[in-house]
């Protein structure tokens, strides 16, 4: 499949590899550029030792990186030390991503944002973002509330044609398999940025349990909340919320959060006592709606390649038949 996303970065395969923190390593990532798509290294909030570390698993295989933007506002070094790898290209996410942009554009070849509103299109079109990610709700991990990838990726399309024609776009949210890129195509996307059917690969970071229960689950086992921000200790700006497969955690505080803050240090044992137990009924498993498509653990190679031909065949069908 070509696109301009495949002509700008020279790429076999209209897909990226979302920045996952902690579960797009070196391997995942350099294994999807390897492929042919573009994989992005998630450096979430920003510890720069794993940073280094899994760029130098990357090896000689280009990929990118990326940083949670608020989190850059509270410590503006952890941009510096990302950026001193030496990424392709770099994706903020989540905030404002102005101030930074100019130092990224003069280190690496392209500024990716992600957005999940218009009003958050407009800060990443000032800051002169060379790739758009549509965000939607269906998604894994963080994001907003609200809004699906079938309205907001061509109203954000339609947006960036008129006034940032050069700008590409790439779709986030529910996309797994080659209906899903197809149909992010068909609405103008450029290309997608998949997450959760990578979380479910081999080279992924992800712990195994985790990965197998997603794979028995369906897309209506998933929910969003700030249960597990509160956990972590995490302060996540007013308006996300985090998607993850349900559990006991999620069924007895999503909604009442107020309560779970009363009795919070109990709560978090428990949490951290499972999480290091690899317990998934009580600690988290980041993955989005997607999953409902998920059922296999392949490589991310095998990932790309199935996507890319599933997506040409669906199209070739649709023109035969139109
Ligand atoms: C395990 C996991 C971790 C994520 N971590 C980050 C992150 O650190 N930074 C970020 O910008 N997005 C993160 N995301 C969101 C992705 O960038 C992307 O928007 C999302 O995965 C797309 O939806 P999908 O999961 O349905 O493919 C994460 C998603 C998952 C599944």
């Amino acid at each position: 499949m070509q696109t301009r996303f495949t002509d700008r970065f020279q790429l076999k395969y209209p897909i990226a590899c979302a920045p996952m923190a902690m579960v797009s390593g070196g391997i995942l990532a350099g294994a999807v550029s390897r492929a042919g798509g573009l994989g992005l290294i998630g450096g979430g909030y920003g510890n720069a030792e794993w940073i280094a570390q899994e760029h130098a698993l990357a090896g000689d295989t280009p990929v990118g990186g990326g940083l949670i933007t608020w989190m850059v506002d509270k410590q503006p070094d952890i941009l510096d030390a990302a950026l001193s790898n030496k990424p392709w290209v770099f994706m903020l996410s989540f905030g404002d991503p102005r101030p930074y942009a100019r130092k990224i554009k003069d280190s690496c070849s392209a500024l990716f944002c992600q957005v999940q509103r218009l009003s958050q299109l407009d800060l990443a079109l000032e800051a002169g973002a060379d790739v758009i990610v549509a965000q939607s709700s269906e998604a894994g991990g963080h994001g907003m509330n609200n809004r699906a990838t079938l309205t907001l990726v061509p109203e954000v399309a339609d947006i960036l044609a008129a006034r940032a024609p050069n700008t590409l776009l790439l779709a986030a949210g529910g996309i797994a398999d080659g209906r899903g890129l197809a149909a992010a195509l068909t609405l103008g996307a450029d290309g997608v940025l998949v997450g959760s059917r990578l979380w479910a690969s081999r080279e992924s970071l992800a712990h195994q349990a985790s990965k197998a229960l997603a794979v028995r689950l369906t897309g209506d086992d998933t929910d969003r909340s700030i249960v597990f921000d509160i956990l972590r200790e995490l302060s996540w700006p007013e308006g996300y919320s985090f998607r993850a497969l349900k559990n006991t955690m999620t069924e007895r505080w999503s909604g009442r959060e107020d309560q779970l803050l009363q009795v919070v240090e109990e709560e978090r044992a428990k949490y951290l006592a499972a999480v290091a137990a690899g317990d998934f009924s009580i600690a988290h498993s980041t993955a989005g709606q997607a999953i409902g498509m998920i059922h296999d653990i392949p490589t991310a190679a095998e990932i790309l390649e199935r996507m890319d031909k599933q997506a040409a065949d669906v199209l070739l069908r649709l023109g035969r038949r139109t």
